[in-house]
């Protein structure tokens, strides 16, 4: 027998042919699971309950076991074929995985590239614009025996009268740290100002001028693809375009058995929502760097998806959307800030959404008759 890589927990090497991803798992744990783990993309239609015969791979190497089923002929069980999500592994084993089951292997974001930068920045000259966030660079008056208004009444005022918008709200953290701010800077601050549920916030105050450097990012959350545009908010233009598949593809294909696998399975909303969280983070990140910008500066985030995928990447229920008569949570979510679902932009920024309409028309239908 194969000596496993940790005595102590029987850990064993799933190495993917033609890839260059390994992926460490328990002995007795699925090929699929060592896919996941690798962070490669096998076909699971079924979400993995051995219906679909999607995740089709060729053991070449070590020892498996595959659980009875009647998707595979006796011909392809002879060229070592099994499915990943039946079969377990019992040593260190290398796969391969066929091209037409490898999502890696599509041209998906082709298609997509399409309808973004170029075409965008093409159109872009016939809307106004008008975001839902914005810096301003203010120099107060300084305070004396014969204007004493407070700190926060000062920002106000120059506020008022230099950027023309009601603040209707100023987040209570920077108010805390305002005094001291205002006196190392000399009485001269950006304040970054976003919009929520028809008013706006002050939502950070810096002691520079950085005015000059304000970006939202456009997120289509995809069933199978999530792409985001990074965009200057100043001038509208998108500076860069990135795209990954949706890490919930481990989990099923489609929206129905993405819904049954976060019924099946006792944590299985908090793994699809983790799963979104992290591919949306991830493609933050990659811009970010990019385009050679701060997070700090990335003040806005605005989603659009299907009501399944908006309502996953909430962390709210989805099943009652797949139940008659197929009611969702909601269907135009407020704006929320993107600490509380994880998003990596500044801490204190806001994700909004597109609105949708109903369990099966979301606000990715709403996005595309917009655009
Ligand atoms: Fe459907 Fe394995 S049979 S994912």
């Amino acid at each position: 027998m194969e000596t496993p890589l940790n005595n102590k927990e029987n850990l064993y090497r799933v190495e993917f042919e033609d890839t260059a991803h390994v992926g460490i798992v328990k002995s007795g744990s699925t090929i699929m699971k060592a896919a996941q783990k690798a962070g490669v993309y096998i076909d699971t239609v079924c979400g993995g309950d051995g219906l679909c015969g999607k995740c089709r791979v060729i053991v070449k190497e070590g020892r498996v076991s595959m659980s009875p089923n009647s998707l595979l002929n006796d011909d392809e069980i002879q060229e070592g074929y099994v499915l990943a999500c039946l079969t377990k592994v019992l040593s260190n084993i290398r796969v391969q995985i066929p091209g037409e089951n490898r999502l890696e292997k599509r041209p998906v974001f082709e298609e997509n590239h399409k309808y973004g930068l170029d075409a965008y920045n093409g159109a872009n000259k016939h809307y106004s614009l008008s975001p839902l966030c914005g810096k301003g660079y203010l120099e107060l008056p300084k305070p004396s025996i014969q204007n004493h208004l407070s700190d926060l009444e000062r920002v106000k005022q120059e506020f008022d009268s230099t950027i023309r918008l009601p603040i209707m709200r100023v987040d209570f953290e920077n108010i805390r740290s305002l005094p001291f701010l205002l006196r190392s800077s000399d009485f001269k601050l950006t304040a970054t100002y976003a919009y929520k549920e028809g008013a706006f916030e002050i939502i950070h105050f810096e002691g520079d001028d950085t005015s000059g450097s304000n970006y939202g990012i456009a997120v289509d959350v995809g069933t199978t693809t999530v792409m985001a545009n990074m965009i200057n908010l100043n001038d509208g233009m998108i500076c860069a375009t990135e795209a990954v598949y949706n890490s919930q593809i481990h989990y099923g294909a489609d929206v129905i058995s993405r819904i049954i696998y976060s019924q099946e399975n006792k944590k299985g909303l908090d793994t699809l929502n983790s799963a979104i969280v992290k591919d949306i983070n991830n493609l933050i990140s990659k811009l970010v760097k990019k385009c050679g910008i701060k997070l700090k500066d990335v003040n806005y985030a605005v989603c659009t998806g299907n009501t399944v995928m908006i309502h996953i990447l909430l962390g709210i229920t989805i099943e009652n959307i797949r139940r008659e008569p197929y009611i969702p949570v909601l269907a135009d979510p407020p704006a929320i800030n993107a600490e509380e679902i994880g998003i990596d932009i500044n801490k204190k920024g806001y994700v909004g959404f597109l609105p949708g309409f109903g369990a099966y028309v979301g606000s990715d239908i709403t996005a595309a008759v917009l655009a």
